[in-house]
């Protein structure tokens, strides 16, 4: 953005696309929550968790969801800001589910890390962390809850700069904690902002000051809180690096927000940040060539499938980053994997979780996709041009398991519900060109638990999941021919993917050794790209 490149249309150029990383509980339904009632997209706050708790209710998987604390229900919300127009992609946060999260984060130009005043840095933060270091993402922190006893402010700076290897400097510093937290001072504006602990939907006072040295400060901060402010400001401004934007752009240095997002404090501050500092929608990295939002032709890549939102239809919803141009309802896109057209004739937009006709999108946007299945992770969207976006992760199954249907009349609904969930992206699901069954890979082992409930909530099949004689799938490559031989000649351990990719399957690393050894022309891989 700061690389002498054009200014941006002003419709893009307003965009800004982000999701939140935290570990549970940190605050993320509840800044979520917060964001939407500043965008105008609900009314009251409550009504995120109120339709958390409906979607739950409305599966028994959910139940285990619930149970265990892991969200599962992913969506983008769309809202306006001021002038902004703000694209919140939702990421699922157990980290059984992380393939789906670490995807979801192709998607955004920048991510908010919002941690636990109390707990600092958790673990599941520290590994999106370092999803989004891997793509260089724009962090924003909120340091969240200091309504309650948190840790001291240097702490938690100390923290991340150390855990993550990240500079960060204060956008705001917090005065007073616990029940004699007061509020913050606004370092960017040089403002004092003021919790209001009467109404947690109300923002408090903000008082505009001429600097630390401004009388007005004693009017509203007890002597020996003000002091200790004046101190650690000092301290901070001394030892931290300044707001640099080309720092934070590059994802090397991140500017912190102290705040208490149930009390709705301290997010519009930083909401502003988001708006002021951005990032604008990003160019993204494709073959053959890089695509930049500007571009008048529209292109766009799936980056998430979400089956059954609408229990009483069997489709499927594909969520499309909008890379480039402006996209209208209407549309005849190619989708660039089976080289067909595609009229995009009811394209949805979520604003705050109601589904709502999309009928424009800019680059920046995510728009949803109703489809019966054409439309897979990693699919591009074009005008025509042949493009493949690069960087959506395919994850290599780590658990194999046999996967029956608990009533064999039913085994052909197995296959399909299957299918469904392999082009999700939930599972790979590999047929075994010997015995009945279905293999099942996965990264977490809780997956098997969701894929299960969801088969017998979703298609009313029983399924049992079973210890498999394999525990590696790797994807087979080569010239056609050789590949047909080597797959003739090792018949047991060939599958076909939901694809019909052929994929070896076997427990021991030196088979896997063996083929590289004895298949000269064979290449076998862990992941198969998506893209
Ligand atoms: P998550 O999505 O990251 O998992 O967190 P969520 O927003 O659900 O918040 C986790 C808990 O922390 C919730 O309490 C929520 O009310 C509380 N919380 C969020 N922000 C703040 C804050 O600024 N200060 C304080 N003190 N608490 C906060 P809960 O008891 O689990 O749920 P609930 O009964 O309040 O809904």
């Amino acid at each position: 953005m700061l690389d002498n490149r054009p200014p941006l249309p002003p419709e893009i150029a307003r965009r800004r696309t982000f999701a939140i990383i935290s570990h549970p509980d940190a605050g993320k339904t509840t800044l979520t929550e917060k964001f939407l009632l500043y965008g105008g997209a609900i009314q009251m706050a409550g009504q995120v968790r109120a339709k958390g708790e409906a979607r739950r209710t409305r599966s028994d998987f959910m139940q285990m969801e619930k149970d265990r604390g892991i969200s599962v229900s992913a969506s983008a919300m769309s809202f306006d800001f001021g002038r902004f127009r703000f694209n919140l992609v939702d990421t699922p946060g157990h980290s059984d589910f992380s393939e789906d999260t670490y995807r979801t984060l192709t998607a955004v130009d920048a991510a908010i890390m919002v941690i636990d005043g109390a707990k600092g840095v958790e673990s599941q933060t520290q590994k999106l962390f370092e999803v989004c270091r891997l793509r260089d993402l724009p962090i924003l922190t909120f340091c969240n809850k200091m309504d309650r006893e948190s840790r001291d402010t240097f702490d938690i700076i100390d923290e991340i700069q150390e855990n993550l290897a990240i500079d960060v400097t204060p956008a705001s510093w917090p005065i007073g904690s616990g029940r004699d937290f007061l509020g913050c001072y606004d370092l960017i504006h040089d403002r004092l902002e003021l919790m209001d602990r009467a109404d947690r939907n109300v923002v408090g006072e903000s008082i505009r000051i001429e600097g630390l040295g401004d009388p007005k400060l004693a009017e509203h901060v007890p002597a020996e809180l003000l002091e200790k402010l004046r101190e650690e400001v000092e301290m901070a401004r001394e030892l931290l690096p300044p707001l640099d934007r080309r720092a934070f752009l590059d994802g090397t240095l991140t500017p912190i927000w102290f705040g208490s997002a149930i009390n709705s404090f301290g997010v519009k501050e930083l909401m502003d940040g988001i708006a002021e500092y951005g990032p604008e929608p990003q160019v993204q990295n494709a073959e053959p060539r890089k695509v930049a939002p500007e571009e008048q032709k529209v292109s766009g890549f799936v980056f998430k499938v979400q089956a059954n939102m609408d229990p009483k239809h069997r489709d499927r919803v594909a969520f499309v980053r909008m890379v480039s141009g402006h996209f209208e309802r209407g549309m005849k896109l190619t989708h660039v994997r089976s080289k067909k057209p595609m009229a995009i004739s009811n394209p949805v937009m979520f604003l705050a979780s109601d589904r709502e006709l999309a009928e424009e999108a800019w680059a920046g946007d995510i728009i949803g996709i109703p489809n019966h299945g054409q439309l897979r992770i990693g699919d591009a969207l074009t005008e025509g041009e042949s493009l493949r976006f690069t960087g959506i992760p395919s994850f290599a199954p780590e658990l194999l398991q046999t996967c029956r249907a608990g009533d064999p009349m039913k085994a052909k609904h197995l296959d399909k519900a299957l299918m469904q969930f392999a082009e999700e992206g939930a599972a790979k699901v590999f047929k075994p060109s010997f015995g009945s069954g279905f293999i099942v890979g996965v990264v977490g082992a809780l997956q098997f638990e969701v894929l299960a409930s969801r088969i017998e909530l979703e298609y009313g099949l029983p399924v049992r999941f079973e210890p498999s004689q394999f525990t590696s799938a790797r994807w087979v490559h080569g010239p056609r021919d050789k590949v047909d031989a080597f797959a003739n000649a090792n018949k047991q351990h060939i599958a076909t993917d939901n694809d019909g990719d052929p994929v070896y399957l076997t427990r021991l690393q030196w088979d896997i050794d063996r083929v590289e050894r004895d298949y000269p022309d064979i290449r076998l891989s862990a992941t198969k790209e998506l893209m």
